[in-house]
C-alpha cells in the first residue's frame, strides 16, 4: 500500500528501534527517567523555552495548555479551521468548560489580527472572559501551509496587547521550520506554550511535548497526572523521539518536495482543482469536480493507493518518511487513469 492518509503512518525502522531497546529508563513519576529528563530538555532548549512535559498526544499537549491557560467560562479564541475545534472530541468544553470562539480565515487558510483583535470584549460580567489565543503551525485544513510569520508576531502583539495568554499548537512545527528556514525558537517566539508532535512527519510511535515557562508546564504536570497520563518507564518512547528529531528533521525537505511533485502532477488532470503554491510542506488538499471523493478514495484503494476525503469535495494527501518519490508517481498515475475512465 501507498499509504498517504497521514504522516502518522509511519514505522519505525531498525535505527529507531535499536534507540528504543537501548534507552536508559527509570520511572518518571518520580522524575527519573532519564531519557525522558533527555528529551524535555533537549525540546525546552530547541523551542527557546524554560521547560517542556512528554505528553502521550498532541492532542493532550493542546488540551493541557487550554487548561492551564484558562478558567471554566473563559472564552478561547481560535481559527475556524483548526484542529482543536475539529478534531479533538470536543475535549476543551468537557476538561476545560471553555467556550471556543471560532474567528474565520482568509483565502490562504488564516484568520487575520484585526479580525482577532475584533473579538475583544467590553468586559461586561454577562459577557465571557476571553483569556486565550490559540494559533496552528502549519495548519492541517489549509493544505499544510506555514502560517506567515509576520501575521503570526502581528497575532502575539494583539494577544499580549489585551492581556491574552498565546498557545501554538505546532504538531508540524518541524515542517514550517524546514520550509520557511526559520528555526524553530524564532517560530515560538512570543508564545506563551506550544505543542510540537514527535509522531507525525519526525516518525515517533508515539509521544509529543508540550514546552513554555516553568511554572506553566508544573501546573500542566498536574494537569496530565489527573488524566490519569503518569508514565513509568517511558524513555523508550522518548528514545525514539530523541532519534526522530537527529535523523527526521532536516529530511522533511523530502516530503515536501514529494508533495510539491503530487500537486504539480495532480493539477494537469482534468477533474482535479488544485493550487500548487498552497503547497508548501507534506500536506495536499485538492478538489474534485466530476467524481465523488469517496468514490475515488475506494477506486484508489484498489490499485494500492490510500488517500482520505477531507470535505464534501476534497481529499487530502500527506507526503511522510514512509513513500517514496516513485510511489508518489504511482499514486499520481493511479488517480490519473481512474479520473480518465470515469
Ligand atoms: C494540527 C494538529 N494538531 C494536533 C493534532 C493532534 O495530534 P495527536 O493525533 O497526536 O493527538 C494533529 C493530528 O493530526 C494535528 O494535525
Amino acid at each position: 500500500m501507498i499509504d498517504l492518509r497521514s504522516d502518522t503512518v509511519t514505522i519505525p525502522d531498525e535505527g529507531m528501534r535499536q534507540a528504543m531497546h537501548d534507552a536508559e529508563v527509570g520511572d518518571d513519576v518520580f522524575g527519573e527517567d532519564p531519557t525522558v529528563n533527555e528529551l524535555q530538555k533537549r525540546v525546552a532548549d530547541i523551542l527557546g523555552k524554560e521547560s517542556s512535559l512528554f505528553v502521550p498526544s498532541g492532542q493532550m499537549g493542546n488540551q493541557l495548555a487550554i487548561k492551564v491557560h484558562t478558567s471554566p467560562g473563559d472564552e478561547v479564541i481560535l481559527a475556524e479551521n483548526c484542529h482543536i475545534i475539529h478534531y479533538e472530541s470536543g475535549a476543551s468544553g468537557a476538561i476545560s468548560g471553555v467556550q471556543l470562539s471560532a474567528v474565520p480565515v482568509n483565502n490562504e487558510g488564516y484568520p487575520e489580527a484585526r479580525w482577532i483583535e475584533a473579538r475583544d470584549r467590553a468586559g461586561a460580567y454577562w459577557e465571557p472572559l476571553p483569556s486565550l489565543v490559540a494559533l496552528e503551525n502549519t495548519i492541517n485544513r489549509a493544505s499544510g501551509r506555514i502560517f506567515p510569520q509576520a501575521e503570526v508576531q502581528e497575532i502575539v502583539g494583539v494577544a499580549q496587547a489585551h492581556g491574552l495568554k498565546i498557545h501554538l499548537d505546532g504538531a508540524r512545527l518541524w515542517n514550517a521550520s524546514v520550509g520557511s528556514g526559520k528555526s524553530m525558537s524564532q517560530l515560538a517566539s512570543g508564545f506563551d506554550t506550544v505543542t510540537v508532535c514527535l509522531s507525525k512527519g519526525l516518525g515517533a510511535p508515539v509521544g509529543s511535548v508540550l514546552a513554555g515557562d516553568a511554572a506553566t508546564i508544573s501546573k500542566a504536570h498536574r494537569y496530565r497526572k489527573m488524566l490519569g497520563s503518569g508514565m513509568r518507564q517511558v524513555g523508550f518512547l522518548a528514545a525514539a523521539g530523541l532519534y526522530a528529531i537527529d535523523n527526521n528533521f532536516r529530511r522533511l525537505a523530502d516530503d515536501h518536495a514529494n508533495a510539491r511533485y503530487l500537486a504539480q502532477r495532480l493539477a494537469s488532470i482534468d477533474g482535479i482543482r488544485l493550487d500548487v503554491d498552497a503547497v508548501q510542506t507534506n500536506i495536499l488538499v485538492f478538489e474534485l469536480t466530476s467524481v465523488k471523493p469517496e468514490d475515488l478514495v475506494e477506486a484508489l484503494k484498489r490499485e494500492s493507493v490510500l488517500m482520505i476525503k477531507f470535505g464534501p469535495n476534497l481529499i487530502r494527501a500527506t507526503t511522510h518518511l514512509g513513500v517514496s518519490r516513485d510511489d508518489i508517481a504511482k499514486a499520481a498515475d493511479a488517480v490519473e487513469m481512474i479520473l480518465q475512465s470515469a
